[in-house]
């Protein structure tokens, strides 16, 4: 499945991006939330995310790189996410974040960065409907992909067998047509690109080429 990220797109034309989001089926739209205190970067909030609501039904798959995300679930439920990811640093009650997503009716994902251990998955991963392997460091878009991802995303595909979940496993940052194979054949369910897909007058076809690799 793929799930390109909004980050990249022209954001002087979201309607037109997201119309060929919309032609070309893609299975998620990715939304980066940044808050310039977890991640050196910020982007844009529930504010946008509610007004691109009424432009499709391609379910938001919203990665919340914020602190304290607890405080903002609410509001991005009523934005119109579907899938909720956060970082497991950013808040103070892992398990209480978790469960407040699920309760509002969406999906929960939990993010690793590169430098993370599967640890925090032992007594997450049975509530998880996705684990988010970041291949970048996350603030940016455009970043190259970090290979020891391949080895992370493997372990947590076994992890996720042994216990025999239905646990998604979604790969994040520096996803690229040339890597993408691997990247899958390491255990990866869902792709997310940004840069190698919105791209100008490329980004239906750079959708389709992608589309055929999956
Ligand atoms: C990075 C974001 C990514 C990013 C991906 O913090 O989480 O979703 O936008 O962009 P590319 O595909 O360009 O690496
Ligand atoms: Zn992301």
């Amino acid at each position: 499945m793929i799930s390109p990220s909004l980050l990249s797109a022209d954001f002087t034309n979201l309607e037109k991006e997201i119309k060929i989001l919309k032609e070309e089926k893609v299975d998620f739209l990715h939304l980066d939330i940044m808050d310039g205190n977890y991640v050196p970067n910020i982007s844009y909030g529930p504010g946008i995310v509610k007004s691109l609501r009424p432009l499709t039904d391609i379910p938001f798959d919203t990665h919340l790189m914020i602190e304290r995300p607890e405080n903002f679930i609410e509001d991005f439920k009523n934005a119109g996410s579907d899938i909720i990811t956060i970082h497991p640093s950013t808040t103070k009650h892992l398990d209480r974040t978790l469960s407040l997503i699920k309760s509002h009716g969406m999906k929960a994902g939990l993010a690793l960065n590169p430098s993370d251990s599967l640890e925090v998955l032992d007594y997450t991963l049975d509530k998880l409907d996705l684990v988010l392997v970041m291949s970048v460091n996350p603030g940016f878009g455009g970043q190259k992909f970090i290979p020891s991802a391949l080895r992370k995303i493997s372990e947590v595909k076994k992890m996720i067998e042994e216990r025999n979940l239905k646990t998604l496993i979604e790969v994040d940052g520096g996803v690229k047509l040339d890597n993408a194979k691997e990247v899958l054949a390491a255990g990866a369910d869902i792709l997310v690109a940004g840069s190698a897909i919105f791209q100008k007058d490329k980004t239906r076809e750079n959708i389709k080429v992608f589309k055929e690799l999956l």
